[in-house]
């Protein structure tokens, strides 16, 4: 049994990687890699849900994954559909929020559809809230915070002088969401990718080895109570 830090991390962020190495691992297409992430993906959200993570954000599809053969971003796209359909029930038992963040732009319609009656059906749930970033990528982000802020100047209604952090944070996808305090990455590739840079500041990092079809409710245990042997400072001499 691992040691699991009390109170638990309040927002857990997650870069599943290494779904085309465990395919690859067994002869099989890519494709099926992603099938057995996405299993995976049910077995950590109810992990999550029971130690009481509070928001559980899962990267899924980022900006640069449309540059991925036709076929597997496909295959990608009809996953996330089965996932919504499939696990409509879980969310509701379990009473958990489901939201996405991304470029919902260039998401397909079928893909967006799904993602968003899920959104609706699940929006008054309260105990944890599941996110999942799709067409996510934090430059993207960024630039579009800029953008929005720089509209905002040149209409004058926002002195740019009064552009702070909170002002900065307020324009991102993830404005009504607390920074995460954990961020895993499965498949031991020490990079973030893209993913919640700004959000990451103060983040505590996690690596574990196992490529993600094979991360499962234990692996995520063992990176909780790493999170909990870990003395976080944010740049001071004792915690914020
Ligand atoms: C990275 O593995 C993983 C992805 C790009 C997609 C993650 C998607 C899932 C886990 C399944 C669908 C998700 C949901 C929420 C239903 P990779 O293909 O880059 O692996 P590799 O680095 O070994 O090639």
């Amino acid at each position: 049994m691992t040691d699991l830090p009390a109170p638990p991390p309040t927002h857990v962020a997650v870069i599943m990687d290494g779904n085309g190495r465990w395919a690859a691992q067994r002869g099989l297409p890519r494709t099926e890699g992603h099938r057995a992430g996405a299993k995976a993906v049910r077995a950590i959200v109810t992990r999550a849900r029971e130690v009481g993570v509070r928001v559980l954000t899962l990267y899924a599809f980022s900006a640069q994954n449309w540059r991925r053969p036709t076929a597997e971003v496909a295959e990608l796209m009809g996953l996330l559909i089965e996932f919504c359909r499939k696990e409509r029930r879980l969310l509701q038992d379990k009473d958990i929020r489901f939201r996405i963040i991304g470029e919902r732009a260039r998401v397909p319609a079928a893909a967006l559809k799904a993602a968003e009656l899920l959104e609706r059906a699940t929006r008054d749930n309260g105990s944890m809230q599941l996110v999942i970033a799709l067409s996510y990528g934090s430059r993207e982000e960024l630039v579009d915070a800029t953008r929005s802020l720089a509209r905002d100047v040149a209409a004058g209604r926002l002195d740019p002088g009064a552009i702070d952090e909170a002002a900065v944070a307020s324009r991102l996808w993830t404005h009504d969401l607390p920074d995460p305090d954990l961020i895993i990455r499965t498949s031991g590739e020490l990079r973030l990718s893209n993913f919640l840079l700004w959000q990451a500041a103060y983040a505590e990092l996690y690596v574990d080895s196992r490529l993600w079809p094979d991360f499962d409710a234990a692996a995520f245990d063992e990176a909780l109570a790493s999170f909990g042997s870990r003395e976080r400072r944010y740049g001071g001499i004792g915690p914020a």
